[in-house]
């Protein structure tokens, strides 16, 4: 990426929820914000030029989903993940949280049990609750800095749920699901004819070895799985682009597809249909040096981790988010919360809105030009030191 990481965008003059939200959430302005799930780094230039180009056509009407918009994707997910799929079994959705919650309407009844890993991205949790569905909660364990998964009580709460909303790779632990943990997950949903949906939005996301393999790939859950995803993540486009769902199992898409055809909620965006292309066919070598940035910001807080302590960074798998164990501050969920805001002078995402496994924790997005990452470890830092 070279120059742009050390650019800084003023994002507070373009509606950004990230700056504009600020005072709502962090009841003050005078934060780093370093919360909600996007980049302040540009997009690729692939993309830019995509917009640019269409944007100079001056006629927005009505769209429709191209051929060449359901080929970037099967060809993408053949190139990334080695995951072979049919144009067919992509349907454009609008976004992912709204088809979590949409598939939970369809695929369970009122008080029936919904499974989940917590601590999870909120809205996960908020697709349950909203509908009064029940919570199953296979709560991963963190052993050693790392979070993994209890089976046993997976395949007890498996018995008693419709549907599995999960999250792969993980958020926000980080999480990259190894072959053989995807394999039992999908043996026990195939055992109790629960159905997974996978929210595979940061899939494109995963360092070194971690090799992201889409549920779906796996035997047993082929037929019963419905996979989410959007170039949204990856190429930081997410107030523009629509989301797609894949679907091998023909009559599981069918199922699915009913609410959004209901409530006409399935509409072609001019600007994103150029930007799944442009994402898709031409940012593979920014893809690449996207993750080196990710890497070296990585690194710039591995080199800290000692003047940072007691706050432990569990260092990501995959995505861009960064989670905080901060339970050797020794602080309650409100007074953690507010030691960031008034004392470090960070807005995180605190780690009790991703479920009660959360608390203590706190969620960093280090999608930042390498210089604002230093800036937030030494705001850190500094803070620690008055502790
Ligand atoms: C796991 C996960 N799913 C979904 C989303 C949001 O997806 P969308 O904007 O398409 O609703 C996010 C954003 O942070 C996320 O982390």
């Amino acid at each position: 990426m070279g120059e742009e990481t050390i650019n800084r965008y003023n994002r507070e003059a373009t509606f950004t929820e990230k700056y504009d939200a600020r005072i709502e959430k962090f009841g003050t302005k005078d934060v780093m914000p370093l919360w909600v799930a996007d980049m302040d780094l540009p997009t690729s230039p692939a993309i830019q030029e995509a917009l640019s180009t269409r944007i100079a056509h001056p006629i927005f009407g009505y769209h429709h989903f191209s051929d060449r918009y359901f080929q970037s994707i099967q060809h993408w997910m053949l190139r990334q993940h080695k995951w072979q799929i049919a144009t067919k079994e992509i349907s454009p959705i609008n976004s992912i949280v709204s088809a979590l919650n949409i598939a939970v309407a369809t695929f369970s009844k009122k008080g029936e049990g919904v499974l989940i890993q917590t601590p999870i991205y909120p809205p996960f949790m908020a697709a349950i609750k909203h509908q009064h569905r029940k919570i199953l909660d296979n709560t991963l364990v963190l052993k050693n800095g790392h979070y993994e998964i209890d089976f046993e009580d997976f395949e007890e709460k498996a018995k008693e749920a419709k549907l599995f909303l999960f999250c792969s790779p993980h958020n926000p632990t980080g999480r990259v699901w190894k072959k053989e943990e995807l394999e039992k997950m999908a043996r026990i949903c195939k055992k109790y004819d629960v159905t997974i949906i996978s929210d595979e939005v940061h899939a494109d996301l995963s360092y070194h070895d971690n090799v992201h393999i889409p549920i779906a790939m796996i035997k047993e859950a082929r037929d019963i799985t419905i996979t989410l995803n959007a170039p949204s993540k990856t190429f930081n486009v997410a107030g523009i682009v629509n989301a797609y769902a894949i679907t091998h199992n023909e009559s599981l898409k069918r199922k699915f597809l009913t609410l959004f055809h209901r409530y006409a909620l399935i509409q072609a965006n001019p600007l994103s249909m150029a930007v799944t292309i442009a994402a898709y066919e031409q940012s593979d070598a920014w893809l690449k040096a996207l993750k080196e940035t990710f890497l070296e910001n990585l690194q710039i807080i591995n080199e800290k981790k000692d003047k940072i302590s007691p706050i432990k960074p569990l260092f990501p798998e995959a995505t861009f988010l960064l989670w905080l164990d901060c339970r050797e501050l020794g602080f309650d969920d409100d007074t953690l919360n507010k030691w960031f805001i008034t004392e470090a002078k960070l807005g995180l995402n605190r780690g009790s809105s991703f479920g009660k496994a959360g608390e203590g924790f706190m969620r960093l997005n280090f999608a930042h030009p390498k210089q604002e990452i230093k800036e937030a470890i030494a705001l850190l830092e500094n803070a620690i030191d008055f502790f």
